[in-house]
Formats: C-alpha cells, structure tokens, sequence
C-alpha cells in the first residue's frame, strides 16, 4: 500500500492506495471506530462492488445505506435533499461519519451534503472511478450544480481519508477509463516527468496495465494534486495550475452540451491547444510539445473537434473569463514538468491552436 499525506495541519489526511484495501478499511480508520455511518453510492456502483466495503465498513460502526441516482444530472439540490433526509432517518448526529463510495459525481454529493449537515459531519472517500481517484476524491472541493450552473453551490470541506482501490476499476467502462488518464497526464506535464514517461510507454488505451503501474500513477497524480492543495487550499492562485488543458477543455465540453467528451478527453484536447499555444509563443520547445500532444494521441482516440465553430468556442473560453474577473487565465507548459500561468493569451492564438487541433485530428483518421 502506498500512503500519500495531505499536510493540512489539523485537516490533515493521507490518500491510501493499493489493490484490495478495501479490505483494509477497518485498519486504515481504526480512529472512526465507534461511529455510526452511512455509505452514499449508486446502485451501479453498489451492485458491482457493495461487498468490497460492506462487510469491512460495518466491522467499524452501524452502517446505513443511501443510493443516489446515477450520472450527473443527479448532482442536485433535490438529490442533496434526500441525502439530508437519508442522514436523519439513519440518526446521525454530530459524531456520524460519511463515506462516499462511487466516482466524482457521488463524492462531490456526499462531501457536500456531509459538510452542510449539522455545520459539517466528518467523511471519508473511496473513490471508484479513475477521475475520482487522481482528482475529485483529493482537495476537499465538494458541492452540487444549479439548473443554470454547473459546480455553483459548494463548499471546502476535506476528508478524513481517501482510501483508493485500483481493484474496483476493473468494471470501468474504457472510456471512463481514459478519461482519468487524461487528468493522470495532466499531472504529469504539470510537474512529473517521470510520470509523464511512464504514460508514454503505457500499453495503448491502457489495457493490461500492471498493477504496480497503475498503483504508482495513482500515487504520483495525487502527490501532485496534493502538494498543490497544500499550498492553496482554497484556490487563492496557485492551484490554478490544476486548470492546464481546461479552458479550452472546459470550452469543448460546454459548446457541445456535455454529450461528446468525457471530462478528460475535453483536457486531453485542451492539453493539445495549450501546448501549442505555448509552442507559438517559444515558451514550450517543438520537441516537447511533440512529445506533449503525441503522449495525449498514444492514450487513445478522442471525439472530434474539427466541426466545432470557432467562434462558439471562442465564446465558451470568454464565459470561463466572466467567471475569473475579467481575466482569462491560461496554464502552458514551457516543458514537461513545467508551467506558467498568462493571462494575456490572445483570441487569434485559440483560433490557431483550434486549427492545430483539427490539423491532428485529420492526420490520425
Ligand atoms: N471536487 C473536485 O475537486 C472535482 C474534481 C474533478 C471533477 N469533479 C466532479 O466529478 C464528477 C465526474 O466524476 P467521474 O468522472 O468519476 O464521473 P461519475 O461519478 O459520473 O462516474 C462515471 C460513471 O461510472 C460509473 N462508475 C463509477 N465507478 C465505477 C466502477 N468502479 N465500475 C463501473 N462503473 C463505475 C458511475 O456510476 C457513472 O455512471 C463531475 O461532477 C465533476 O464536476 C470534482
Ligand atoms: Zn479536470
């Protein structure tokens, strides 16, 4: 098992990583023994892998169940409702503890109706999607969408412990998969260059990855995540290097409703444009970038990009500017393992990166 800490003095936690510690779960928070829990999951996620953490978690305290619907747009107020009135029927009171058992849409539900329940219960995750794993799980940023926007209403509130089994991954459906790689990625060109060399041998769409592989990307993405969170916890600047490849990413979601890209392909394509911007610019040298964009090419294939116009693209990124004070922020790479933050990227360098992108996208059919 591989331990990464959170150093957030009192609010400290570490992120456990390993196949089968599910199993371990009575060991690896031995301090909330005692506590009455409810586990929040889908039925999806319930029906493959309830087991794994049945049995260890009721060996800690009473151990209730609430499932939410499954998919995104069940991250709701009516869905943080019936977690609310889950939480009474269950009798938690101040001492309860959460566990979020399922991917980034039930983490974010169950850290959010956690925080809000009695001034703040405490709670832990065991994330089962890869997406979760390397990022939503780790950061203490939960919360819900509004009808009008996505993310709008949330909290800080952290963890007691993440407890990530690669084991649960297997049931992932590959797109899912890659969509966590992308962020895996992410993280590396931020600031890993051995992870970022460890995805470059990958097997190709990540089949038959082994597990010490796997368990060492885990550990590598969240050490990142982390240590950037232990600078920013709440988002003052830095942790906005996180953002590289998302506001063009975040663009390409948004201009196609969120129904063609998984997250991570939306960043993996982002990574791409950022990387040329930067390139453009004699920030990032052509070597690099090519080893950038070849890395997101190598993990597999992504949802086109060439039919998308421009301008509502262009658009899309403006709106993330309204969001940021008027000012549009762009992480780029100036090598792999290395970033700087802009803000003064011009809409004729997006609309060049835009045709870089359709460029690659027609050289790999
Ligand atoms: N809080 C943060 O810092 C943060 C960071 C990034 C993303 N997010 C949020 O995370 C969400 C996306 O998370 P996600 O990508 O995990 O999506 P998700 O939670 O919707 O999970 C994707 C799908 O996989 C299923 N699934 C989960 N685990 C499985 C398993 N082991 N086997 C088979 N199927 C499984 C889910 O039921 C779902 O259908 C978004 O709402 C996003 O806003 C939050
Ligand atoms: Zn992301």
């Amino acid at each position: 098992m591989i331990e990464i800490p959170v150093e957030l003095g009192a609010r400290r936690y570490a992120v456990s990583i390993g196949h089968g510690v599910c199993g371990l779960l009575p060991e690896i928070l031995s301090s909330f023994r005692g506590r009455r829990i409810v586990v929040v999951s889908n039925s999806r996620v319930w029906s493959l892998h309830g087991p794994r953490v049945e049995k260890p978690l009721r060996a800690l305290g009473p151990l209730s169940r609430a499932l939410v619907p499954d998919g995104e747009r069940h991250k709701s107020r009516e869905t943080l409702n019936a977690l609310h009135d889950a939480f009474l029927d269950a009798r938690l009171s101040r001492d309860g503890l959460v566990v979020a058992f399922g991917g980034g849409v039930v983490g974010d539900l169950a850290g959010f109706a956690a925080a809000t329940y009695m001034r703040g219960l405490d709670w832990i995750v065991v994330p089962t999607t890869l997406l979760a794993m390397v990022d939503s799980a780790v950061g203490g940023k939960v919360g819900i969408n509004h009808p009008r926007a996505k993310n709008l209403i949330g909290a800080f509130h952290q963890p007691g412990a993440v407890v990530a089994d690669p084991a649960l991954l297997a049931t992932l459906p590959p797109r899912e998969l890659r969509s966590g790689v992308y962020e895996v990625l992410k993280c590396g060109v931020l600031g890993d260059r051995a992870l970022f060399k460890a995805l470059q041998r990958a097997p190709q769409g990540l089949a038959g990855w082994e597990r010490i592989d796997t368990e060492n990307a885990i550990a590598s993405a969240c050490r990142i995540k982390a240590e950037v969170v232990e600078k920013d916890e709440r988002e003052g600047g830095l942790r906005r290097v996180l953002n590289l490849g998302h506001t063009l990413g975040h663009a390409l979601e948004a201009v196609t409703r969120y129904r063609r890209f998984t997250h991570g392909e939306a960043v993996g394509w982002g990574l791409v444009g950022a990387g040329w911007i930067s390139r453009r610019r004699g920030l990032l040298s052509e070597s690099a970038f090519d080893a950038v964009a070849g890395a997101v090419d190598h993990l597999g294939p992504r949802p086109r990009v060439s039919d998308l116009s421009p301008e509502r693209i262009l658009k899309a990124v403006g709106h993330d500017k309204k969001a940021r004070g008027g000012r549009l922020t762009f992480v780029l790479p100036t090598g792999v393992g290395r970033v700087v933050v802009r803000d003064d990227v011009q809409p004729a360098e997006i609309e060049r990166a835009l045709e870089v992108m359709a460029a690659r996208e027609a050289l790999l059919g």
